[in-house]
């Protein structure tokens, strides 16, 4: 692992500014290894090194992964003048520079949505040539057919005749209830897809990402780190 700078490194895992960083080590708050440190630059090995601040060892972690349960009226984007974004949910301890949603749901749409600064990460989980599975489930206006069911499977056209690649569609209790795997992650798909049923959503979730599902103890509007072993799952492509 390439060496950092104390205040680098400071400033990076507690998402304070350098200048914040400096102060704890001036304000000699800051150990390594259980000395005091005295330079802002001292050179550490962030795998290797133990780095306290205030008493509190920092768990270094080069990228961030979060899980949010995303409510309604919550907008998928990094900033927004009218309205709350996802980021905005996300508590103090998690929040780092450079954060942003690694895919979209709509305004509307509840469920998991997954948060990083790991842009490398998230471009896997995002391009169309991974075919990263997205589990739905919807709430349609009316009652869905057997026939309805054939055609997202098979592969639907939607809208200008745009197919859609072949789903996982079962009916989830209700006949107007469906659970549904897409590999795929076209705008506004899954009304899309309804429409061209000639039904209507009513209630959209997302259950899970890959082979990751959503936390059930998660409460719309909480977030939580997501662990090195829930990762791998989500990692598991569809190819
Ligand atoms: N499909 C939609 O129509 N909306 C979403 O938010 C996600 C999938």
């Amino acid at each position: 692992m390439q060496k950092q700078r104390l205040d680098k490194f400071l400033s990076n895992q507690l998402n304070i500014s350098r200048n914040d960083a400096k102060e704890l080590i001036k304000k000699r708050l800051v150990t390594v290894n259980g000395g005091t440190a005295k330079l802002f630059d001292m050179k550490i090995d962030p795998e290797k090194d133990s780095v306290s601040a205030e008493g509190k060892e920092i768990k270094y972690r080069e990228h961030i992964y979060i899980m949010l349960n995303k409510p309604a009226d919550v907008v998928c984007a990094t900033r927004d003048k009218l309205s709350e974004t996802v980021l905005e949910l996300i508590p103090e301890e998690l929040r780092r520079e450079g954060l942003f949603p690694a895919g979209r749901l709509d305004k509307d749409t509840v469920g998991f949505v997954l948060i990083t600064d790991d842009g490398g990460f998230a471009h896997d989980i995002l391009s169309p040539r991974k075919h990263v599975d997205k589990k739905y489930f919807a709430v349609l206006e009316k009652n869905i057919t057997e026939h309805d069911i054939e055609l997202l499977k098979s592969g639907i056209t939607i809208d200008k005749g745009e197919k859609c690649l072949p789903a996982e569609a079962v009916t989830a209790g209700k006949q107007n209830e469906i659970f549904l795997t897409l590999r795929e992650g076209k705008y506004h798909q899954v009304k899309r897809m309804a429409e061209a049923l000639g039904n209507k959503v009513l209630y959209l979730k997302r259950i899970s990402i890959g082979g990751l599902a959503l936390d059930e103890s998660l409460k719309e509007g909480e977030s939580r780190e997501i662990t090195k072993e829930e990762l791998n799952l989500l990692k598991k492509y569809n190819n």
